[in-house]
């Protein structure tokens, strides 16, 4: 499925966005939503061949980044500011889900750290650099991506996949609060089930698993990445000027259903 933009919004026009996992899946489809909305793209990525594809694409810039290392987030940050004057728009969205993160039973310790650090301390480190820019700026969005299982469970568990997306949740709950009267949004972002690398893969050995969760879905598919990107474009820009602190789900009804169409 594509997603028509139509080409017409132009409401990043200047604008400068740094969009961490910007190499792949929702990352990717939103580096080419804020590049067609006019923005300037800086994409901080592990991997340097697709990341240098993606902001080649967009006519932005690519910079190696690994989000657990302070030092590389203050680097990214530092170098969208230095090549384009200001940093605006903040996509924290780099996130890993691995295979032995499940029941808590089964998920050893060093499991539970990786994917804390990645998805939680992550998001922390990012906004910790980014937050100085846009106050001395007073104004600023900050999106950081969470996901339904922070508001919702599931009894096929990746344990600390949904706590570490509840940290997100709550500390951008928490940011949004904290900075409002500074110009400064944040908000947290809370997908449903994306057809992207990370789920396709996870589906495309046991369609069982897909179904088990579609029955779920009042909409009866998974979301594509442009739909998730549309939601982070709007929230970006100034058309969301009232929204912040927000719990911001794009989930195509999960969270709000309890019996689903046939
Ligand atoms: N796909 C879904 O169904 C879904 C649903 C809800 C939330 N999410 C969240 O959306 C975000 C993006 O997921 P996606 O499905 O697009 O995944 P993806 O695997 O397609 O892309 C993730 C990107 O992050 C990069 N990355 C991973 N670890 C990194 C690190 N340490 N430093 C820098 N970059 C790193 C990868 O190289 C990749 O380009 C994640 O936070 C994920 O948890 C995804």
């Amino acid at each position: 499925m594509t997603v028509d933009i139509g080409g017409k919004a132009h409401r990043l026009e200047g604008r400068v966005a740094v969009v961490t996992g910007g190499a792949s899946g929702i990352g990717l489809a939103t580096v080419r939503r804020l590049a067609a909305e006019g923005a300037h793209v800086v994409i901080g990525d592990l991997d340097p061949a697709a990341g240098k594809d993606a902001a080649d694409e967009v006519g932005g810039l690519y910079v190696p980044t690994d989000v657990t290392d302070p030092a590389a987030v203050e680097n990214l940050f530092k170098l969208a500011f230095d090549t384009y004057g200001a940093v605006d728009i903040a996509f924290n969205n780099a996130g890993i889900s691995p295979p032995d993160d499940g029941s808590i039973l089964d998920t050893g310790l060093e499991a539970w750290r990786k994917v804390q650090e990645v998805n939680l301390t992550s998001v922390y480190l990012c906004c910790k650099a980014v937050i100085p820019y846009m106050q001395r700026q007073g104004r600023g969005s900050i999106i950081n991506t969470a996901s339904f299982v922070a508001v919702m469970g599931a009894a096929t568990s990746q344990i600390s996949y949904s706590a570490s997306k509840g940290g997100v949740l709550a500390m951008s709950r928490e940011l949004g609060v904290e900075f409002a009267r500074q110009g400064i949004r944040v908000n947290a972002l809370c997908p449903g089930p994306v057809n992207t690398p990370l789920l396709t893969e996870l589906f495309a050995k046991d369609p069982e698993r897909a179904e088990r969760r579609l029955v779920h879905v009042p909409m009866g598919r998974f979301g594509e990445p442009e739909e998730i990107a549309a939601a982070v474009a709007f929230l970006a820009s100034d058309d969301s000027s009232f929204i912040t602190a927000n719990t911001f789900l794009v989930d195509g009804g999960i969270s709000g259903a309890y019996v689903t169409p046939i």
